[in-house]
């Protein structure tokens, strides 16, 4: 048997993470190069601690970011609003006009990291939801309920079913982002959906399953939320993500903890993938047969969706194995030190990400 043909080296427009936790401080800067190194714009995630509720804080937080990376380095964050019970729809509106911020987040209270501060009821932020609506901008959405009589391997289709379909009934022209999929009920739904309804997919969820957690142990790296489900559901995202269909776009979670907040007596949810994200989602797409659709998962569908423009830049690819380490030592400008277990440790990959073109 001859070996496969594969490509050697494969060129693609910048890609760009439409789903990433920067953090804050002593971690933010441990971490924004990596994501930095590789997309040329993220959609940063507002759970900080106080959570990014104001058009000043948005601000502020945007320059830290800038602030932690290299000069003139291109990467652009893309700033989001944490939706709270009294956040005021003319602050959304503001945000938006100012191009400080381009979507909203919704974490149902209480549904994971730092979401405290999050909705109690959605139908409660209705003018807010309205205004968005008039206005274009994407509610991006972490669609897990909180009721703790649903069992967590369930939340997320029940999510689906008693909030998500009544929400795009209620306002039938939102951009609505149903974030991190994790299964085959998410894939249907979305698939089904109107052209305003589409959804990310991590790297993570398309190689573990829920088996991930329990391999041998206790397993806090392959822990993160909306947890990981069955293989089925794997298999579901992994033929979402590599169909070509436009509503299902790169957004990597990555959502670092040091190691010591991950593994406690009461372990962190969150899973670091940013250094290795592309070579993650490329060694996927390999296994699937579907090199050829990379660059419309990760390049295109995305800025179609929000309605921005494609990058001009490009990164390269090769077919060399790379090394993921077991775990990244950062440390901040004041040399406070982050160890962190990057996701794919101590395992090769195929790919490697051998340039990054920014555009002009
Ligand atoms: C995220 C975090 O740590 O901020 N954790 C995670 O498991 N994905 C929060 C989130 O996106 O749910
Ligand atoms: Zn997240």
């Amino acid at each position: 048997m001859t070996a496969p043909d594969f490509p050697r080296r494969l060129t693609l427009r910048q890609p760009d993470d439409w789903h990433v936790h920067l953090r804050d401080g002593a971690m933010l800067q441990a971490v924004a190069g990596a994501t930095a190194a590789q997309f040329a714009r993220a959609i940063v995630m507002p759970n900080l601690k106080p959570p990014v509720t104001s058009v000043a804080a948005a601000t502020a937080y945007r320059r830290r970011i800038r602030e932690a990376l290299s000069d003139g380095c291109p990467f652009q964050p893309l700033m989001t609003a944490y939706l709270t019970d009294t956040i005021e729809p003319a602050e959304v509106e503001r945000g938006f006009a100012e191009q400080v911020w381009v979507a909203c987040k919704l974490y149902p209270a209480g549904a994971t990291t730092n979401s405290a501060a999050g909705v109690s009821a959605i139908e409660a932020i209705t003018p807010v939801l309205a205004v968005m609506e008039l206005i274009g901008m994407p509610l991006l959405i972490h669609g897990e309920v909180v009721d703790p009589a649903v069992d967590i391997f369930d939340r997320e289709a029940v999510f689906i079913e008693r909030e998500l379909a009544p929400l795009l009934q209620r306002h039938p022209g939102l951009k609505v982002v149903l974030e991190h999929i994790t299964t085959a009920d998410a894939v249907d739904f979305v698939r089904s959906g109107p052209p305003n309804l589409a959804a990310t997919i991590t790297p993570h969820h398309l190689h573990i399953n829920r088996n991930a957690m329990f391999a041998g142990g206790l397993r806090p790296d392959f822990y993160c939320l909306p947890v990981a489900k069955r293989e089925l559901h794997r298999l579901a995202l992994r033929a979402a993500a590599t169909s070509g269909n436009p509503k299902f776009f790169l957004g990597t979670d990555s959502a670092p903890h040091g190691r010591g907040a991950k593994e406690s007596d009461c372990g962190c949810a969150g899973i670091f993938n940013a250094p290795f994200a592309i070579e993650s989602y490329a060694a996927a797409f390999e296994q699937e047969q579907a090199l050829e659709r990379l660059e419309g998962f990760a390049s295109e569908h995305g800025p179609r969706f929000y309605g921005l423009p494609l990058n001009s830049g490009t990164i390269t690819l090769e077919r060399q194995p790379v090394a993921v380490p077991q775990r990244l030592h950062r440390n901040d400008a004041a040399g406070t030190a982050v160890d962190l277990v990057p996701f794919h440790a101590g395992e090769t990959l195929p790919w490697r990400l051998a340039t990054t073109a920014a555009g002009t």
